[in-house]
């Protein structure tokens, strides 16, 4: 809390004297300021442009900013700061997680040939990102003062090419001779009925005018006002302006096809048949004996439920047995390309997955997912993770993305969540979760998992799904854990096979991840905790 509010202050003692030097000639107490004029110019700018445009006229009142509510605003100005370094006892960290701040960009272009090129791509492919995601019926429209005019301000649709009425339509003025006009630009006008005595001109056309020396007719007629689409585009909306002699306003006609629903039809059941409703995914690696144990493990509780094995050994061993499907892929694919495979192959409703190197026992409730996942609007459930010493972990984070221009976004990781779910005491909201999950198969494809991460990798999908998936963790269905703190006389040559490739971080493996978050997700840096 401390630090961003020293970096909130100065932001303000900055914008303050920028304030103080433009408004120079008001008279005005100005102390003594550190400044970093960027942020400062871009406070005022800020704060000009949330009340700017639409309560224009008022430039010569003076205001004053207060502090600890303007440093909250986004600034598109974001950076990336570690907690300062305190007097640290041996182990603090942890007991006290310190939040530790991670450049993305330099790092990355230091080691790329052509850093300049690379930006300059980045900015273009960006670019036509928000083209593409651009949606008219986003942009902010402000309805104007004491307008006569009545209009729909949200709520209407219209299929790509169809017809509609406007619904809400309707002038409240006294006057003698009573005229609106409508303006279109995807689409064109026209009345479903015709009213006596309305003059309409324009039927048909991206511009329609509507005129009677009665109210009570036009407003009738105003009633069978039709917007049929013109412009096929799937997915965008329509600016319409409507408008009287010295009143305009605007509303948004949204173009697009309805969400086609995927539906998944597991069979009546009085209770949650886990073998209809869910398929349980693995992938593994060098690791034939533990998968074996979790194979074995599953069929104590769940004799039936489909196992999906992604494989991308070397020398693949033949893992048979009824419901399991074993998909062999080219040697060293990688983590994400694996997930991705055995979750591709998912036929069910939902979607477990589970790491080879996990076990089943009498805790993993699947039943207790499926609940949650059906009775709430959350994508995905995590559990927790017991390890061989007992300790139990749910790795519950929450992520947000703050906005910096054009070097790039900063990405925050916190541990914690947000809250917990009513009805289900041992569950929590937050953005991400641990390795063990269970998801709505088609959200989870929708998100997929970047196949270029072959190492490791696990935040990266739920970066990917910040904003699509509604992620829920539940402390209360757990999985064992095959310790990962072996002594190394202990190992078997699997073992230390498998950790030589795993966590051997290769310098090629550490510039995909800073090339992924530095150009796919396009941040600049990052904290954690
Ligand atoms: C009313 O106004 C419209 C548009 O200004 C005009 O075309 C029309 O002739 C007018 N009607 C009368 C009766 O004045
Ligand atoms: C559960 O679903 C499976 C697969 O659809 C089916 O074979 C089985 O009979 C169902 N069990 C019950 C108790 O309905």
């Amino acid at each position: 809390m401390r630090i961003p509010y020293k970096k909130c202050l100065a932001m303000i003692l900055v914008s303050g004297l920028l304030l103080a030097l433009l408004h120079a000639w008001i008279p005005r107490a100005s102390s003594g300021v550190d400044i970093t004029p960027r942020e400062g110019g871009q406070l005022k700018k800020l704060l000009e442009g949330k009340i700017g445009d639409s309560i224009g006229g008022y430039d010569n009142i003076e205001y004053h900013i207060k502090d600890d509510v303007a440093c909250h605003l986004p600034q598109n100005s974001c950076m990336c700061l570690a907690d300062e370094e305190t007097f640290r006892l041996p182990f603090s960290n942890l007991l006290s997680q310190r939040v530790w701040a991670h450049k993305l960009d330099l790092p990355f272009l230091e080691s790329h040939p052509d850093p300049e090129g690379v930006k300059r791509h980045r900015a273009q492919e960006y670019n036509s990102f928000q083209k593409r995601s651009y949606n008219p019926a986003d942009v902010l429209i402000v309805a104007e003062a004491n307008s006569p005019l009545q209009y729909p301000t949200q709520g209407v649709e219209v299929r790509p090419l169809k017809t509609i009425i406007i619904p809400g339509l309707a002038l409240k003025e006294t006057g003698s001779n009573h005229t609106v006009h409508l303006t279109a630009s995807l689409g064109t006008f026209d009345v479903a009925a015709t009213v006596d005595g309305v003059f309409v001109k324009g039927e048909g056309e991206k511009h329609m005018m509507l005129s009677s020396p009665l109210l009570s007719t036009l407003n009738r007629q105003l009633q069978f006002v039709t917007y049929t689409n013109t412009v096929f585009h799937p997915k965008t909306a329509d600016t319409v302006q409507f408008a009287t002699e010295g009143h305009q306003s605007f509303f948004t006609i949204k173009v697009g096809h309805g969400t086609i629903p995927k539906l998944y039809n597991s069979g009546y059941q009085k209770e949650y048949n886990i073998t209809a409703l869910v398929t349980i995914a693995t992938k593994t690696f060098l690791r034939y004996d533990k998968l074996k144990d979790l194979i074995d493990s599953i069929r104590q509780y769940y004799p039936t439920v489909t196992i999906v094995i992604a494989d991308d050994n070397e020398h693949p061993q033949p893992v048979t047995g009824p419901h399991i499907e074993h998909y062999i892929m080219p040697f060293g694919k990688g983590w994400f390309a694996g997930r991705n495979l055995a979750v591709s192959q998912v036929t069910t409703k939902y979607v477990v997955w589970v790491d080879d190197d996990s076990f089943f026992t009498a805790d993993t409730k699947l039943e207790r997912m499926v609940d949650i996942l059906e009775k709430t609007t959350l994508d995905l459930v995590g559990g927790a993770v017991r390890e061989v010493t007992g300790y139990k972990a749910t790795y519950r984070h929450t992520i947000s993305v703050e906005e910096g221009g054009e070097e790039g976004d900063c990405l925050h990781i916190r541990d914690g969540f947000y809250h917990v779910i009513e009805g289900f005491p041992t569950c929590v909201v937050a953005d991400a979760v641990i390795n063990f999950f269970m998801g709505r198969t088609d959200k989870v494809h929708q998100v997929g998992f970047n196949p270029r991460l072959s190492r490791r990798g696990h935040l990266e999908f739920f970066i990917d799904g910040l904003g699509s998936l509604h992620v829920g963790s539940c402390s209360d269905v757990i999985v064992s854990h095959a310790s990962k703190i072996h002594l190394p006389w202990s190992k078997t040559d699997s073992q230390k096979a498998y950790e030589k490739f795993r966590y051997s971080s290769s310098s090629a493996d550490k510039d995909v991840h800073n090339e992924v978050f530095y150009f796919k997700n396009r941040f600049k840096c990052m904290t954690s905790q």
